[in-house]
């Protein structure tokens, strides 16, 4: 089996929860880890599962002014947080309006986002499950939240979680 997980991530823990999920996902065989920029069509030639992963902005997926916004957050003199190195762009919205998906393909879809009840927060996997669905892909797990906290640092056991996640996308 072949797995791919793309991620978009600005400050660098939708890469780290992606990384985890893709060692959950290792017991299955070749997986691969990809920023959104570098998810060419070409680049999923043959995959039997797709994991797509993003931060929450605004309630939904990135758009250019919320990770302007980020960007903006990143160079303040009290910044606590770093730009990651794929920040540039593009996001998942873009990236997924020229996709194109290989039949047949499974997915899942998961975020990252602030503490919360997701109704407040809203979560980016909502939007990101209904686009892979749109592309044909058959979602084979509830979309998941992994959570930051207020300094936008990835909570304690959530990195664990997301290895767990990803191995139990293997059951499905
Ligand atoms: C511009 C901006 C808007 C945000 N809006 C939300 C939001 O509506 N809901 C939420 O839970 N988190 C929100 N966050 C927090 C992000 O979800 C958090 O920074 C992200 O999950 C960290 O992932 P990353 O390190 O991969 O960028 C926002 C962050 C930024 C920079």
């Amino acid at each position: 089996m072949r797995a791919v997980v793309v991620f978009e991530s600005m400050f660098g823990n939708t890469r780290l929860v992606a990384e985890r999920v893709a060692r959950g996902l290792s017991a299955a065989g070749e997986v691969d880890v990809l920023p959104v920029g570098e998810a060419t069509s070409e680049a999923l030639d043959g995959v039997d599962l797709l994991v797509v992963g993003g931060p929450t902005h605004v309630h939904g997926m990135t758009t250019p002014r919320t990770r302007d916004a980020a960007h903006e957050q990143s160079h303040r003199p009290d910044a606590s947080v770093t730009l990651d190195p794929e920040a540039e762009g593009p996001g998942l919205r873009e990236w997924f309006d020229r996709l194109t998906i290989p039949a047949g393909c499974r997915a899942a879809a998961f975020d990252t986002r602030a503490r919360g009840p997701a109704v407040l927060t809203g979560r980016a996997s909502k939007g990101i499950a209904k686009r892979l669905d749109h592309h044909g892909a058959t979602l084979v797990a509830q979309s998941e939240s992994f959570l930051v906290d207020r300094e936008n640092r990835l909570v304690a056991g959530e990195a664990s979680r997301a290895e767990a996640w990803g191995k139990d996308l293997l059951r499905n």
